[in-house]
């Protein structure tokens, strides 16, 4: 494809402002706005050498359309794949049982997840295969087998139960890419304890809420690790947040960087101490399938994270069959999913399916331009990797750069790239199919969520693909787009809903059952709202637009607005603040705030400044706004609620609609005048 050829097909749909427009209007009024026509097919030998076309054949399924249809058979579907993936120790009653909106999967089986990830292995020819190749940012390289692996979990397990976590006890992680992240998940998930990773670039405040929402008993942290040449203090933030948590009885620290670190001494512990002289074997906890596993925060509407509830078997089975299809994951696969594991992306694609399946894969610990923007491109050439998982931010940043970092380098051992976290524009989708997959390799574009636990919505690599749409439900999973009344739409933007229980499905919120059952299932019934928006088309592809509600999408990891408002507003100069996103060309949206200060501050650009770090010591580094402006009053109801709506449509120069319904019509034209 030459240049000129390019620059064609790169034909500036403005998908990113597209989807602007469609955020700003009334629900009704979602039109077709997008309708890419380009289709792109995988080679015929290609698919006939992938894992998903040799079940069919196994299954005397001839084409995709008959796979979609007895998939609808959902106990024989789940059944069929399940048998091959996972090991119980006792075999299920029944596949699924389905309480709208509890759910259960392969009802009655004992099983643990860590059986599958690790103990199967070290039984079979895979004891002494590479479950991780770790790259340090400093370029420091350690390969753990699977044995390795084995050994590990099995010690900081016993290590564990010595300092008395039991079944069900929750244990909070606050780690970066290191290989010891995984470890004390397993080790967690070994003995029945629930971990709770917080994303090692969320702020000591942060993770202070967490420990504190899961109640957890003994955190996992380390001294530092690297970050664009620099050190990051994690056990400083980990004391900061301790402070007020007193819950927490231990805390065991791993040694990254070797700098001297703050000590409470009784409670703190060094990872290397504990486990010395543990024994290598533990034995794991026979638990019921359906037992939790792990609690993941996430953003909501409020400004409170929600903490998902995720469960041994169901999830196990989710993870791993789209890994095996999805992904066409196979034992010489060099696999690499570029995510951090303190986001959902990461445990699932990380730690929990690839184990399953027995994989190598990659873990990287640092910035991916760092030292140069070609880092991640040596990291696939040094170490072959044979498929990518990135998001549309990522390959933003790096079709920003430009091509020549990746000319550098020997990209070959490419086969099957994937997206996932956010809509992928057009634009980039080709970017990456071009010059990183060097016009040979599809591109899963991936829908899902920290609910969903696996992929739902997702190409096989069998499908054939239209660039920014991530295709249909997976077989045996299904989802629909209803408009406002519930009907479902095509061809009209609208809600996009789950309309079937899957085995990843969260099982809840913690502690808060009423919030689960009204942010996912009251607005129709029995039927999973997903809060995106999405057009469903004439083939019965999904277009997902972005989010529906008032939750951000900065990079493709989820913030809540209420909740920069709140880091805004505990601020003590701030008197109240409204926060919206922006579009932004490698971010995918920007976040943007209006804030009103107490009675006698001045603004100043200090002030701003000062604002911004704020919102990154109570949130992260992520959550800082890009823009923040200073205002007399924004526009609200007469029972006082924002109107981000309307704040986003003024803010992006379009048509506010009915502003009768304000109390304060006038703070419309403040929030226009602030640019
Ligand atoms: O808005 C959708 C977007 O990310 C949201 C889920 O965020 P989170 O729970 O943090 O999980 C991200 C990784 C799975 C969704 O509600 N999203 C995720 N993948 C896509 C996407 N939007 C469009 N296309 C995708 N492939």
């Amino acid at each position: 494809m030459g240049n000129n050829t390019f620059n064609i097909w790169a034909i500036k749909l403005e998908t990113v402002k597209l989807w602007a427009d469609l955020k700003n209007m009334p629900d009704e009024n979602i039109s077709v706005l997008l309708d890419e026509k380009r289709v792109f097919k995988p080679s015929e030998k290609f698919v006939n050498e992938t894992n998903v076309k040799q079940w069919m054949d196994e299954h005397n399924i001839k084409n995709l359309e008959e796979l979609h249809k007895k998939a609808e058979d959902r106990e024989w579907f789940w059944k069929e794949i399940s048998k091959d993936l996972v090991e119980w120790y006792k075999p299920y009653d029944k596949v699924v049982e389905w309480e709208a909106p509890w759910v259960k999967w392969f009802v009655g089986a004992k099983y643990n997840i860590v059986h599958d990830a690790l103990d199967k292995h070290v039984k079979s020819w895979r004891k002494n295969k590479v479950a991780f190749i770790f790259e340090g940012e400093p370029g420091d390289v350690q390969k753990l087998t699977y044995n390795d692996l084995y050994i590990e979990v099995n010690k900081l397990a016993n290590a564990l139960k010595k300092l008395d976590v039991k079944k069900g006890d929750r244990v909070g992680i606050y780690m970066p890419m290191l290989p010891e992240l995984p470890i004390a998940m397993l080790a967690c998930a070994k003995i029945g304890a629930i971990h709770s990773v917080v994303f090692s670039g969320f702020s000591a405040l942060a993770f202070r809420d967490r420990v504190n929402d899961c109640e957890a008993k003994v955190v996992i942290t380390c001294d530092g690790f690297w970050r664009r040449g620099r050190k990051v203090y994690l056990k400083q933030q980990s004391d900061e947040a301790l402070e007020k948590a007193p819950g927490v009885k231990h805390v065991i620290v791993f040694k990254r960087t070797g700098d001297a670190v703050p000590w409470t001494p009784g409670r703190d512990v060094w990872w290397h101490d504990l486990v010395y002289g543990m024994p290598k074997e533990c034995e794991s906890e026979k638990l019921d399938a359906n037992d939790p596993l792990f609690f993941l925060y996430t953003s909501g509407t409020t400004g409170k994270p929600k903490g998902i509830i995720h469960a041994h078997g169901g999830y196990a089975v989710g993870t791993a069959y789209t890994l095996k299809w999805v992904f066409d994951l196979k034992d010489e696969d060099i696999w690499w999913c570029a995510a951090d594991i303190g986001w959902i992306t990461g445990h699932s694609y990380i730690v929990y399916a690839p184990l399953i399946l027995g994989a190598t894969s990659v873990i990287y610990e640092g910035a991916p331009n760092y030292p140069q923007p070609d880092r991640w491109w040596a990291l696939i050439e040094k170490f072959n990797v044979t498929t990518l998982y990135t998001s549309p931010t990522s390959i933003r940043l790096f079709m920003k750069y430009g091509e020549e970092w990746i000319k550098k380098h020997d990209l070959s051992t490419l086969r099957l790239l994937g997206s996932v976290g956010e809509p992928i524009n057009p634009e980039a989708w080709i970017w990456y199919y071009k010059y990183i997959g060097n016009e040979k390799c599809q591109i899963m574009d991936t829908w899902w969520q920290t609910e969903t636990g696996h992929c739902v919505i997702s190409p096989l690599p069998i499908t054939p693909l239209k660039p920014g749409s991530a295709t249909r439900p997976l077989p045996g999973l299904s989802a629909d787009v209803y408009n406002e009344e519930g009907k479902p739409v095509q061809n009209a933007g609208g809600n996009l809903v789950l309309t079937h229980p899957w085995p990843g499905m969260l099982r809840g919120i913690y502690k808060n059952p009423e919030r689960y059952k009204e942010t996912y299932w009251s607005k129709f019934k029995d039927t999973y709202l997903a809060g995106d928006v999405t057009r469903k088309d004439s083939d019965g592809f999904f277009w997902i637009q972005g989010r529906a509600d008032d939750v951000l999408n900065v990079s493709g990891h989820r913030i809540g607005n209420s909740e920069v408002e709140s880091a805004l507003v505990s601020h003590p100069m701030v008197a109240e603040a409204a926060v919206i996103g922006k579009p932004h060309e490698i971010k995918g949206e920007s976040i943007t705030s209006y804030v009103i200060l107490k009675g006698h501050i001045t603004p100043s650009d200090e002030l701003r400044n000062e604002l911004r770090e704020h919102v990154g010591k109570e949130m992260g580094k992520i959550a800082r706004p890009d823009e923040i402006w200073f205002v007399s009053d924004v526009p609200k109801t007469r029972s006082g609620k924002i109107m981000r709506r309307v704040i986003r449509a003024k803010a992006l120069g379009k048509d506010v609609g009915d502003t009768s319904t304000l109390a304060n019509p006038e703070a419309v034209d403040e929030i226009g005048k602030a640019k």
